[in-house]
């Protein structure tokens, strides 16, 4: 049997995703098995759990490990295509949507919070800081991180954390002259610094202790297993986790315990 977008409504609304709720969505769109309707009836099912007052938001990103001051990026939102799957891909170019100016992380969301989610994202001076959709929604009392036949290895709200925990091996030393252009066509010129491919990471560590205490939530949709977390006590467990121990999200230690 097909998934439908009804199922997919039903399956988040089981898992916990409450109406009115922000979700920012990684995804796998093949993990569903066959979905009637394709990448679009997976965002209208999402649509429909989340009501009218909720608002949806995918990571469009298309950032590379190529990218740094003598290589910078430049990126277009209407045309820039994102790396991050035919879900993201498909909900960008909806008309409802709209996407963040950021040249490596941009996101595009749909729903009445998409503004405050969203605004100035190119202005931060890193990808993922305080004031970028992804340190908005760590402070999002119903914010939530839903991953569709992902896992937490593709988590960008742990580059949030390695941001705000100002780890060692994840920012590039020098910023970049990034090009953007705006939905008006205007090209402007911004200067921010982006992540290096930096040492391999194990993120899905922090699961089991998230399940325990109910931050995370998992079921099954069609042939996907999903997982849907709490943006905000995920955010704040694992960053005082690294707070303390900055190697903690790394798959091998650089320093001795
Ligand atoms: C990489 C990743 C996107 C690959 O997932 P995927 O399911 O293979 O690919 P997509 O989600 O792009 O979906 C396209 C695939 O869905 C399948 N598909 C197409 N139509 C479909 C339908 N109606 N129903 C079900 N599957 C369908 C096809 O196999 C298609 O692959 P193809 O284009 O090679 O034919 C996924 O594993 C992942 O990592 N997602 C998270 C990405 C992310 O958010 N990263 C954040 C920073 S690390």
């Amino acid at each position: 049997m097909p998934v439908t977008a009804s199922d997919i409504a039903a399956g988040l609304r089981a898992l916990g995703l409450p109406a009115g709720a922000t979700v920012l969505v990684h995804s796998s769109l093949r993990s569903f098995g066959q979905v009637e309707g394709g990448a679009d009836a997976v965002i209208d099912g999402i649509l429909q759990a989340l009501g009218p007052t909720g608002t949806a938001a995918f990571p469009t990103f298309s950032g590379s490990s190529k990218l740094g001051p003598e290589h910078p990026p430049h990126f277009d939102v209407r045309q820039t295509p994102c790396w991050t799957g035919r879900i993201p891909e498909t909900a960008r170019d909806r008309a409802e949507a709209r996407r963040s100016l950021h040249p490596t992380h941009s996101v595009a969301a749909m729903g009445p919070g998409t503004a405050d989610l969203l605004h100035d994202h190119e202005l931060s001076p890193t990808p993922c800081g305080p004031e970028t959709p992804f340190g908005r929604l760590a402070r999002c009392e119903r914010g939530y991180v839903l991953f569709l036949g992902a896992d937490l290895r593709s988590n960008t709200m742990f580059h949030h954390v390695e941001e705000a925990a100002k780890v060692d091996y994840h920012m590039q030393e020098v910023p970049v002259a990034a090009t953007v252009v705006d939905y008006e066509g205007e090209t402007r010129t911004v200067r921010l610094w982006l992540h290096r491919y930096g040492p391999a990471r194990d993120y899905p560590k922090a699961e089991p202790y998230l399940r325990e205490r109910g931050i995370l939530t998992s079921g099954r949709i069609g042939e996907s297993t999903v997982r849907l977390v709490r943006s905000r006590p995920m955010v704040e467990y694992v960053l005082a986790r690294v707070s303390e121990d900055p190697d903690y999200l790394l798959a091998t230690r650089k320093t001795p315990a």
